[in-house]
Order: structure tokens, then sequence, then C-alpha cells
């Protein structure tokens, strides 16, 4: 058959596209931090009120860097508990495991047939894996923004709340959309990156540089994990000086570091407080570390306090996950009989 005859072909429920749809992905790798709470858990919560979400824990994803599987659960439920601590409502949202919706992986299978290897191979994330682990360049890896696409179409999402870091799988997973859409019939909306036109805010890493990461020093990073007495004492170690030495002087980054936390946990009124100190120079940094650390407690203790409780009721967690799955796995294969249509996967 020529080409052609193809790319015209309309395919019936396909259209119009589903508006409003929100999808994003939340890997199960540790604990979550500040810079979660700030960079993307707040996105989701605002999301959840407005927009048809669905929120996934990508644990086949992380299968691609040979992880020890057998922590994977107690990842997988730490992520969903803290998520669900810090307000995701697992009532309003889908919140499910990606290994729980198999059209994910057959949507996979199909869009390999639709990316090629050198784009793969140029991919930053990919080329930064292959540095550091040379020894586990597997066909997976390569194909993680073809997974990711997966996850993100499956549900004919439009928006997907991420941080700059995932700009490129995004364009990936336009092309991909184009691609489909242009040999097999228009199925999918192209998804792009949504932070409600906000600057992403930067949770700043304690040691003054960088932001707070998952990075190797765990003390220049806050987790909501952490105890009242480790917060003090992270907050504490924050680097400093002897003060400005005139009025009005520029922030040094460090300084602005610890004004920019302020900004996230304090009132107005003790960030102006300790604004005005710094351009009289009668700045106390003593007193404001103490000040920012009960602050920050204020803030991060509950959701702490929640994340323990939810995670100590696995009946509870196991019943969001199959909640979860279902609503996914309704919108999937609703996707997946458009695409298995469009694509003549349908023999009777
Ligand atoms: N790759 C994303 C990350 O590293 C996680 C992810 C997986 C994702 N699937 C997704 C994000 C779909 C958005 C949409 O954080």
């Amino acid at each position: 058959m020529p080409e052609q005859e193809q790319t015209q072909r309309v395919i019936p429920g396909a259209k119009p596209f589903p508006e409003n749809i929100v999808m994003s992905g939340i890997r199960p790798t540790g604990f979550l931090h500040l810079g979660n709470y700030f960079g993307a858990i707040r996105n989701y919560i605002r999301m959840q009120e407005n927009f048809t979400c669905y929120f996934m824990v990508a644990d086949l994803h992380s299968l691609t860097t040979h992880p020890d599987t057998s922590a994977l659960k107690s990842g997988v439920m730490r992520v969903l508990a803290e998520n669900i601590a810090c307000g995701l409502d697992p009532e309003k949202a889908a919140f499910y495991c990606q290994s729980h919706v198999p059209e994910t992986s057959e949507l996979y299978l199909y869009l390999n047939m639709l990316a090629y290897k050198g784009e793969l191979e140029k991919t930053v994330t990919f080329k930064d894996k292959v540095r550091q682990h040379p020894e586990n360049v597997n066909a997976g890896l390569l194909t993680y923004p073809v997974l990711q696409a997966a996850d993100i179409i499956l549900h004919r999402a439009s928006y997907v709340p991420v941080g700059k870091d995932q700009e490129q799988h995004l364009e990936m997973a336009r092309n991909y959309v184009n691609r489909f859409n242009h040999r097999y019939g228009d199925v999918f909306p192209e998804p792009q990156a949504f932070n409600f036109n906000e600057e992403l805010v930067k949770v700043p890493s304690l040691d003054g540089t960088g932001k707070m990461s998952k990075s190797e020093n765990n003390m220049a990073t806050l987790y909501l994990a952490d105890d009242d007495d480790l917060i003090r004492k992270k907050l504490m170690k924050a680097k400093t000086d002897n003060g400005p030495t005139t009025e009005f002087a520029e922030k040094p980054d460090y300084i602005e570091n610890i004004f920019q936390l302020m900004k996230l946990v304090s009132s107005e009124d003790v960030l102006k407080k300790f604004d005005e100190d710094y351009n009289s120079c009668r700045i106390r940094y003593g007193d404001m570390k103490k000040q920012l650390a009960e602050d920050m407690i204020r803030f991060i203790s509950p959701i702490r306090q929640k994340a323990a409780d939810i995670l100590a009721d696995e009946t509870y967690l196991k019943n969001v996950m199959m909640t979860g799955a279902e609503k996914a796995r309704e919108s999937a294969s609703k996707t997946m009989e458009l695409v298995r249509t469009a694509m003549g996967l349908k023999y009777f």
C-alpha cells in the first residue's frame, strides 16, 4: 500500500483530543527531600484540583540501572506514603505503579519502532549513565525516554509537570507523537511541560553548591523523613561567615541560600527582620539559623509523622495502588484501542 494512503486515516473516537490531562512519573529511589517538595510535589497538589491527573511511580524505569530489587517494595511504598503525606490525594488523582499497568509496556514496544538508535544515543541522560556505568549500557537504558513517552501518551496527556532536566525527554515524546500521528493517524496530543507559568523553585543545598538532591552529601539536603534534631544539626552546619561589613552589601551565594530557604518556610515578618538585620550589618547568623531550623521543623515534622503513619498501614497503601491501577488501566485501555485500530493491529 502506498504510504500516502495511510497518513490520511481518521481514527474513530480519537478526536477531539482530551483536554486537561496531566501525567507525571516519580522514580522510587530513596527519600524525598525539600527540593522534590517545592520543585514537583507542590505542583501536583495544585493540579489535582483542576485537572485529570495520573501520577505514577516509575518502578520499571528504575530497573534500567539494575538496583537491588529486594529494596524495590520499600522504595515504592515510601514514595507513595511521602507524596500522600505532602497532600497528594489518591481520591482526586490516579496514583499508581507503572508495573501494574501492562498497557505501558505494550505502547513502549510500538513506540520503539518509531525511535531511532542515533537520537537515543545522543540523549544527555543516556550519555551521563554511560559515563557513570560503562559496564551496564543496556537497551532498556537506551530506550528510557521511549518508556517515558509511553507513560505520558498512554493517557493522551497534554501537560507534564516536570523540571528542566526532563525537557529533552519531553521533546523526544513530542517527536514520537508526531511520528505516530503522521504514520498511523491522529491519536495523540503533543505533551508539554507545565508549571503554572511560574519560575521553578530551586531549593539550594546547604553546603552552598547547587541545589538539594539525592547526592552523596546527605548533610546538605533536608529530607522529609529527617527528625527534628537532624534538621537542626544540618541547618546549624550551613555555611556562613562573619557577616557583612558595609550596609546593603550584596549577599554571597551561600547566604542568599539561607534567605532562600527562609522564604520557603518562614513568615514574611521573620524574613523581613533578618533582611533588615543583614542590610544594617547587625545580622547574627546563629540566631537566623536557629529560627530557620524551628520554622523548618514546623514544616517538615507533620509530613514526616504522617508519612510514617501511612507507611505503617500496608493495607491502605495496597488499596491506593489497586485503585490507582484501576483508574490508570481504564484510561490506558481506551487509548490502546485507538492505537491498535490506528496501527491496523485489529484483524476481527
Ligand atoms: N524520568 C523521570 C525522572 O527522572 C521520571 C518519569 C518516568 C516521568 N516517567 C515519566 C516523568 C513520565 C514525567 C512523565 O524524574
